[in-house]
C-alpha cells in the first residue's frame, strides 16, 4: 500500500488526539484513502512528558527541522499554536513545497493572506478546518457545499468556553467564576482564559470566516468585539422574562455594498435554534442565496472532535497527493488573485433592536425623562419593565426597543447617564429577532 507521511509540530492536546485517532481508526481511513497515512516524526519542545500514550520514542524530536528538512515528509500538521515560530515553520514547510494543515486560528487571523499566498506560489495545499468550531466542517461547507452561493449571512456561536459559562449561568444560575473555572479544568478554554470571555478567541475565528467567505483578511480592530464579562445573572434573569437566552454571537451580514460583521453578547429568541445551543457546542447558522438556511452544530473544542477535523484535512491532501495534484480548491471561497478588501459597514450605521438595563432612582419623572432621550434620537420603545421600589435609590428599570441606529442609541444612552437620576452606567444588549430569521 502508499503511503503518505505525515510529520507533526506540537505534542499537546490535539496532537495526542491526532496520534490516537490514527491508531483507533488508521485502518479504516487508510481504506477509504487508499493509502497509509504514516505518522513519520513528532516535535515538540517537550517530549518528556507523558501524555497518557505510549509513543515510539524514535519518532520524537526536539527539533521541527527535522521534520522540515525531511524530504519523504509530504504533510506537515502544525499544533503547537502561537505566532512564532508557528508561522515561520508554516512558510518554511510550504518553501520545501510540503502541504500544510493547521488549527492555528490566531496566526490564520492575522497572517492568512501571506500563508494562503505562500501555498498558492508553492502549489501547495493548506489545511485549517479545525481552525474554526472544532470538529464542525464549516470551512468545507463555506468553500465547498455552498461555493454557487452568495453567503447571505453567518450566526454564529463559536466560542465554547462562552457560551458553557452563559449556559451555565442561564440554567443552574452558577456564577461566572465558578463556571470559568470548570470550563478551564474541563480543558477547552484558552491557555489565557480572558481570550474567551473577551471574545478574543471567537474574533479570530470570525476574521477568518469573513475572509473566507466575503474577501481579503481583516484586522481584529476593523470590526466590533465585546465579550461577556459584564453579563450579570440580572440580565439573564430579565432576558428570560423577555423571551430570550444570551450568546455570544458572531454575526456577519452581507449588505448592498458593505459586510456587517460584529460581535458581542446578543439576546436570541427561545425558539431560535441558536438559542438551544448550550454548554460548550458551537453551531453555525448560515444563510446561502440559493440554499437558504444552513445549520452545523458539533463540538467546537475537545480533543478528538478537533483531531476529527485535523484528519479530514489530511485524508483530503492526500487523496490529492495520490492523484498527483495540489491547489485544487483554493484556500478561500474565491481564487486568490481575484480576492478584494473587505468593505466593512461601519459599526455606528448598524441597526437593531437593544436591551437597555438603567440603574434608575425611583421618583416620579424618572422614566419620562429616560424615554424623552431616547425618543429625540430615533429610538422606539417596545417594552419597559420596572420591578420593585427603593425609595431614594436605584432601580432596575428595562426597556426594549424596535429597530434602532447604533449611532443614536449610543448618543442616548450616553446623555441618560450624564443625568443625576441615572446611578450607574446602563447595561446594553443587542437583540437579534428581526435580522435572525
Ligand atoms: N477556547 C476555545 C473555546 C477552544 O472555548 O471554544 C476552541 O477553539
Amino acid at each position: 500500500m502508499k503511503k503518505v507521511a505525515v510529520g507533526l509540530i506540537g505534542f499537546g492536546t490535539i496532537g495526542t488526539g491526532v496520534i490516537r485517532l490514527l491508531r483507533e481508526n488508521g485502518e479504516i481511513i487508510s481504506e477509504r484513502v487508499g493509502a497509509e497515512i504514516h505518522l513519520k516524526r513528532i516535535a515538540d519542545i517537550d517530549i518528556e512528558k507523558d501524555r497518557g500514550i505510549e509513543v515510539d520514542r524514535t519518532l520524537l524530536t526536539k527539533d521541527a527541522g527535522d521534520i522540515l528538512n525531511d524530504p519523504e515528509i509530504d504533510i506537515v500538521v502544525e499544533l503547537m499554536g502561537g505566532y512564532e515560530p508557528a508561522r515561520t515553520f508554516i512558510l518554511d514547510a510550504m518553501r520545501r513545497k510540503k502541504h500544510v494543515v493547521t488549527a492555528n486560528k490566531a496566526l490564520l487571523a492575522t497572517h492568512g493572506d501571506e500563508i494562503f499566498q505562500q501555498a498558492l506560489s508553492k502549489g501547495v495545499n493548506i489545511g485549517f478546518e479545525a481552525s474554526v468550531g472544532g470538529t464542525i466542517p464549516v470551512i468545507k461547507t463555506i468553500k465547498e457545499s455552498l461555493v454557487a452561493n452568495r453567503i447571505r449571512s453567518i450566526y454564529a456561536i463559536m466560542n465554547g468556553t462562552s457560551n458553557f459559562i452563559l449556559s451555565k449561568m442561564t440554567d443552574e444560575g452558577k456564577p461566572f467564576a465558578d463556571v470559568l473555572r470548570e470550563a478551564q479544568q474541563l480543558g477547552f478554554a484558552e491557555a489565557d482564559p480572558t481570550y474567551d470571555v473577551e471574545g478574543i478567541d471567537a474574533a479570530h475565528k470570525l476574521a477568518i470566516l469573513l475572509s473566507l467567505s466575503y474577501g481579503k483578511k481583516v484586522r481584529l480592530d476593523e470590526f466590533y468585539r465585546e465579550g461577556i464579562a459584564a453579563i450579570s445573572e440580572q440580565d439573564i434573569e430579565f432576558a428570560r422574562e423577555l423571551g430570550y437566552r444570551i450568546k455570544l454571537l458572531a454575526i456577519a451580514i452581507n449588505r448592498d455594498n458593505s459586510i456587517e460583521a460584529r460581535l458581542h453578547p446578543t439576546m436570541i429568541p427561545f425558539e431560535h435554534l441558536l438559542a438551544n445551543v448550550n454548554s460548550n457546542f458551537n453551531a453555525f447558522h448560515i444563510i446561502g442565496d440559493a440554499a437558504d438556511s444552513v445549520f452545523l452544530y458539533g463540538q467546537g473544542s475537545g480533543m478528538m472532535p478537533t483531531a476529527s477535523a485535523v484528519l479530514s484535512d489530511i485524508v483530503d491532501i492526500s487523496r490529492d497527493i495520490l492523484k498527483g495534484i495540489a491547489g485544487r480548491i483554493p484556500p478561500r471561497v474565491r481564487d486568490e488573485e481575484s480576492l478584494e478588501a473587505i468593505r466593512l459597514l461601519p459599526f455606528d450605521q448598524i441597526r437593531t433592536n437593544y436591551y437597555f438595563r438603567f440603574s434608575a432612582v425611583d421618583r416620579p419623572g424618572v422614566l419620562s425623562r429616560i424615554s424623552g432621550i431616547l425618543g429625540a434620537n430615533d429610538i422606539s420603545i417596545a417594552t419597559v419593565i420596572q420591578k420593585g421600589r427603593k425609595q431614594g435609590g436605584p432601580v432596575p428599570v428595562v426597556m426594549t426597543t424596535y429597530k434602532a441606529r447604533e449611532l443614536d442609541v449610543r448618543r442616548a444612552i450616553e446623555e441618560i447617564d450624564r443625568l443625576d437620576m441615572v446611578m450607574d452606567k446602563t447595561m446594553l444588549i443587542r437583540i437579534e429577532d428581526d435580522n435572525l430569521k
